[in-house]
């Protein structure tokens, strides 16, 4: 890895500089720019003015590796408040919510993580909504596909996240290319062990081209996670290939990563769904996407240094 990138993921574990990114005023507009806030209604505000920008919305109340099962009841009750005021703002047709079961109770015990994502579902069919379950690292993959499965029993509509990082990925879209299936598919965001993963970003972005095209050819809902601009290119040409029309698929990227994209997209009447997240453990996730990125990784340094 980058030295400057494990640098700047070792920050995401520093108190010190939290609070500095938190209040300087440069990282804070970063902050600002990659998460919705820290509350359920500032999360409700970035919504409201992404959907008047004709963007459909996932929300994910940050934060994972729960291992105290109060928090993870309190992660369910953000969840459910977010769902009603989504309702109550006329929002809901538009906005769903992505969730992590290690946010849930994965980390404690499998089956509180399945109930309490359970609850979640529940509220979103009340409010006539949808709920998408984030990939992890690949020690929860089946655990997460399990999860999905039961869930689909009832709720069809469950989302599932496959990364083309890992090698098992091509065989997972083949089972989930079926009916009704809503499958978001992104290059995964954990640093995987050699043994079940691609060596090379090539070959993970070659496997995610093979990955689009058995969703595609599949009777499924496929949602393309990139901000690649040459993936992007490869599966407009795909979705042509196979004849997709607008409203078979859908785009999605994340807030504040390459919102011209978005609007371009959105303007060429493709369905284009921004994942916003909010809530207090917001510092992670955004160290997670300064590292992904050198322009922003510069930007944050040069601030947090002429900070007096
Ligand atoms: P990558 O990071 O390789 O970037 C490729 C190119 O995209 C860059 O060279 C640049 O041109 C452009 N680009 C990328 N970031 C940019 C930026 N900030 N500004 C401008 N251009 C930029 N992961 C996971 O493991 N589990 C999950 O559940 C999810 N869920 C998820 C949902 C959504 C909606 C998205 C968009 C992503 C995820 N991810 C995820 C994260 C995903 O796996 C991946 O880590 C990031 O999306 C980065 O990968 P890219 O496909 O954007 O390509």
């Amino acid at each position: 890895m980058n030295p400057l990138r494990s640098l700047i993921l070792a920050a995401g574990g520093n108190d010190s500089i939290r609070r500095a990114v938190a209040t300087i005023p440069a990282t804070r507009g970063l902050v600002e720019r990659f998460v919705a806030g820290e509350t359920v209604a500032d999360a409700v505000t970035v919504v409201g003015d992404l959907v008047d920008n004709g963007r459909y919305v996932t929300l994910d109340y940050l934060g994972e590796d729960v291992r105290d099962p109060g928090q993870a009841e309190r992660t369910v009750q953000t969840y459910l408040t977010l769902l009603d005021r989504l309702y109550d703002e006329g929002l809901a047709a538009r906005a769903e919510v992505s969730v992590k079961l290690s946010a849930v109770g994965l980390c404690l015990d499998e089956k509180l993580a399945l109930d309490n994502v359970w609850r979640i579902c529940a509220a979103a069919e009340q409010c006539a909504t949808t709920v998408t379950l984030d990939m992890e690292d690949h020690r929860t993959t089946d655990a997460t596909l399990r999860a999905l499965d039961e869930l689909r029993h009832t709720w069809p509509w469950v989302g599932a996240v496959l990364q083309s990082s890992l090698n098992r990925t091509e065989n997972d879209a083949v089972t989930l290319a079926v009916p009704d299936s809503r499958v978001r598919l992104c290059k995964g965001a954990y640093a995987e062990p050699r043994e079940v993963a691609w060596r090379s970003r090539h070959q993970a972005d070659l496997a995610y081209v093979r990955a689009a095209n058995i969703l595609l050819a599949g009777a499924g809902y496929p949602m393309f996670a990139t901000h690649d601009p040459r993936l992007i290119d490869i599966l407009g040409e795909r979705i042509r290939w196979h004849g997709r029309k607008p409203g078979s698929y859908e785009y999605q990227m994340l807030y504040g990563v390459r919102p011209g994209e978005q609007a371009r997209l959105t303007a060429e009447g493709e369905l284009v769904r921004v994942y916003v997240p909010f809530g207090e453990q917001w510092y992670g996730y955004l160290m997670r996407r300064l590292a992904e990125r050198p322009a922003n990784l510069a930007f944050f340094l040069r601030a947090l240094v002429s900070r007096s």
